[in-house]
């Protein structure tokens, strides 16, 4: 397969990369930051590492050095904090940022999640959180008479304010009348900048189709002011349909009408709870790529698995490292590197259409044999 740069690909089994915004200059070496966290993130990264570097080595086009960084709660547990203060300065330093998954038992979660993962995407601005999903070859959706082809989405997630700004507080703390506050933010700017990025990943898909969602029936502010700012950003892009749902009947649309939807534009609430319905009806959310993406590239992009540390698999084996493969591949695309990204895409989905699937869907492989698998379709490149 030659080197390719198109923002708009298909490969032999159907996989598109999109790109919304154009590729920057190819490098020979790039430096990937990797974190990989908690629970199953060490296993699903160090699957990844051993593949990307058996592919660079394969492709002999660019190369990666990868940095490791213990930052996760065992760190925070030592030292009362999950990064070095430093972090963000180290960090800029990178081409881009693979990470596992944050999240403990013996850390409540909202300390392990605004320790690191959100530590990371907000002040990087990665604000556009973007999630593919498909039914890979070989593998089977829960709903009846969904076949591959008949579920192929893109879900573009707000990742910087919204009802994750992290505004709002507690008083009278642990009295019978206490007060909590959950504020969301919306702003004109990061509404509009969202929806830009959507309508250039639709634009850049074949169907050329968006739907946005929101709640703007009960919630009269925000969201009322989002249908707004995206339909005046429509304008811009009038060959891109776009539709309307309300994040209720969306759920009932995406499990009765998968085929007509293509690239789906929410707020980050919304999306990050579409996007694990999303995952689910596709297969498991153990195949589940994203991307938190600063698209003017300022900052670094961070590509992780959307899922979480499975501390019910934790060390077992068995967690399903495609979702890493398929954030990685994501990884190499955002680089420049659509060959090595195309290439790992398909030898993902000659594994999965080989039948070597670990247990959440439905196989008998472990991480390993599955690792071991998509290593020996890199050598046949
Ligand atoms: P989870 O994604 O860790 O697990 C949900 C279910 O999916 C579990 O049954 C798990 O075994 C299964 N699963 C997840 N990934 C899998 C894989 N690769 N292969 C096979 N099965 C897989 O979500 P949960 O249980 O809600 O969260 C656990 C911890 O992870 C919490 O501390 C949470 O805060 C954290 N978390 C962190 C995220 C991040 O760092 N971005 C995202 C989601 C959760
Ligand atoms: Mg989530």
């Amino acid at each position: 397969m030659s080197a390719t740069n198109d923002t708009n690909r298909t490969t032999t089994n159907g996989h598109r990369i999109n790109s919304p915004i154009p590729p920057p200059i190819p490098k020979s070496s790039y430096k990937i930051a990797s974190i990989p966290g908690d629970g199953i993130g060490p296993e699903v990264i160090a699957a990844a590492v051993e593949i990307l570097q058996a592919l660079t080595k394969k492709l002999s086009t660019f190369e990666l050095e990868f940095t490791e960084f213990d930052w996760g709660t065992e760190r925070f547990l030592k030292t009362g904090r999950y990064t070095p203060e430093d972090y963000l300065e180290v960090l800029r330093e990178f081409d881009a940022i693979l990470f596992g998954s944050v999240g403990s038992p013996s850390v409540p979660d909202h300390i392990s999640l605004w320790g690191l993962r959100l530590a990371i995407c907000q002040p990087l601005q990665q604000y556009a959180n973007v999630r593919p999903t498909r039914i890979l070859p070989g593998t089977k959706s829960p709903l009846a008479n969904c076949q591959p082809g008949d579920l192929d989405w893109v879900i573009v997630r707000e990742n910087s304010e919204g009802e994750y700004a992290g505004q709002g507080g507690r008083s009278h703390v642990g009295c019978d009348h206490e007060v909590a506050t959950e504020l969301s933010i919306f702003t004109r700017t990061g509404v509009r900048r969202i929806a830009h990025f959507a309508f250039n990943v639709a634009q850049n898909r074949p169907r050329k189709m968006l739907t946005y969602v929101t709640k703007s029936n009960a919630q009269r502010n925000g969201m009322v002011m989002w249908d707004e700012v995206v339909q005046e950003v429509a304008k811009d892009y009038p060959d891109v349909s776009v539709d309307h749902m309300l994040v209720d009947a969306m759920t009932v649309r995406m499990v009765l009408n998968p085929r007509s939807l293509d690239t789906i534009l929410a707020t980050n609430l919304h999306a990050d709870i579409l996007s694990d319905l999303a995952a689910a009806l596709a297969g498991s959310i153990g195949i589940a790529p994203t991307a938190n993406l600063d698209p003017t590239r300022k900052n670094p992009s961070m590509f992780e698995p959307i899922h979480g540390s499975a501390f019910d698999i934790t060390g077992l084996g068995l967690a399903n490292p495609v979702a890493t493969f398929w954030t990685a591949s994501e990884m190499l695309h955002w680089l420049g590197e659509s060959e090595a990204a195309i290439n790992l895409m398909d030898a993902v989905e000659k594994t999965c259409a080989a039948g070597i699937v670990t247990k959440d869907l439905g196989g008998k492989a472990g991480t390993k044999q599955v690792t071991e698998a998509v290593l020996g379709e890199i050598l046949k490149l």
